[in-house]
């Protein structure tokens, strides 16, 4: 039986969660609202929906607890985690139509 978009399996080839955690102004983790995450959630999703990507889901996270290293980002079943900035999205693009992995992107504890 098909569902209203006309599937007839569920699930997704790459699964995105880009985090829309908000905390008080004054918090001491901050928060990835506060970078812009969810304009930049926005930008990837209707990117990646221009681009014909319909077998990736993109959507919003809640806190991904790493949080000082954001805007966090991870990609699944790879398991790969982004630091989401501008310059990284057209990258991460390639990334979910199949490019390589954007190791610039990749978050650096160290950093
Ligand atoms: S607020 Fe985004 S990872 Fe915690």
């Amino acid at each position: 039986m098909k569902d209203a978009k006309g599937r007839v399996d569920a699930g997704y080839r790459m699964h995105t969660f880009v985090c829309g955690h908000s905390r008080p102004e004054n918090s001491p983790r901050g928060c990835c609202s506060a970078k812009n995450s969810l304009e930049l959630m926005r930008i990837l999703k209707n990117t990646a929906k221009e681009r014909g990507i319909d077998d990736v889901r993109v959507q919003k996270s809640g806190c991904l607890d790493f949080c000082e290293n954001g805007i966090s980002c991870v990609i699944y079943p790879q398991g790969e985690w982004f630091t989401l900035t501008p310059e990284a999205i057209p990258d991460i693009l390639d990334y979910l139509e199949g490019g390589v992995l954007p190791v610039a992107h990749l978050m650096d504890l160290k950093a």
